[in-house]
C-alpha cells in the first residue's frame, strides 16, 4: 500500500520535472536562435557594389517601419506583435525569403538561417 502511495506522488513529480526540463531547453534554443537571427538581420553582405542587409529595407529591428531601399515604399513592421498577419502565410513567407535572401545575401537562405530569422522576428517585442 505504501509503495503505491509513494508512486502516486512520485510519478506526477517526475512528469512535471521532465516537462519543465524540456521547456528550459526549448527556451534556451529560442533565445539563441533569435540572437543569431538578430545578427543576420543587421549583417551587411558585400556581394554587390553597396553593402546589403535586411535592416536596409526593414529597419534596424522588426518593430520598426521599413522603407524599401530602391523604391522608397513603406514596409510595415515585420514583427507579428505589431503588424497582425505577419508570418502567417507560409507561401508569402517563402516567396519573400527567396527574393530577399537572393538580393541581400546573394544566394538563398539555408533552412537554419530562416529558422533564426523567424525566431527573431516572431519573438520581437517592444
Ligand atoms: C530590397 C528591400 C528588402 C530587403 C533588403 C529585404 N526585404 Fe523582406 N520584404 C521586402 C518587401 C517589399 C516585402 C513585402 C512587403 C510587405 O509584406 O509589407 C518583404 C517581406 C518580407 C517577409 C514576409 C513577411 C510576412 O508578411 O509574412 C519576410 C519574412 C521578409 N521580408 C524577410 C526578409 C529578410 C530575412 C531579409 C534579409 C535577408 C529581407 N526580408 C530583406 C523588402 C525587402
Amino acid at each position: 500500500m505504501r509503495l503505491i502511495a509513494i508512486l502516486y506522488y512520485l510519478i506526477p513529480l517526475l512528469l512535471i520535472q521532465t516537462v519543465t526540463a524540456g521547456q528550459t531547453i526549448s527556451n534556451a534554443d529560442t533565445v539563441s536562435a533569435s540572437t543569431a537571427g538578430e545578427k543576420l538581420w543587421n549583417q551587411e553582405f558585400t556581394h554587390s557594389e553597396k553593402p546589403r542587409s535586411c535592416a536596409a529595407c526593414h529597419g534596424e529591428n522588426p518593430g520598426l517601419e521599413g522603407k524599401h531601399v530602391r523604391t522608397g515604399k513603406r514596409i510595415k513592421p515585420m514583427a507579428p506583435s505589431i503588424t497582425p498577419g505577419r508570418l502567417t502565410d507560409v507561401k508569402k513567407v517563402e516567396k519573400w525569403f527567396k527574393r530577399n535572401c537572393k538580393w541581400t545575401l546573394g544566394r538563398e537562405c539555408t533552412p537554419e538561417e530562416k529558422r533564426h530569422f523567424i525566431a527573431y522576428v516572431e519573438n520581437w517585442k517592444e
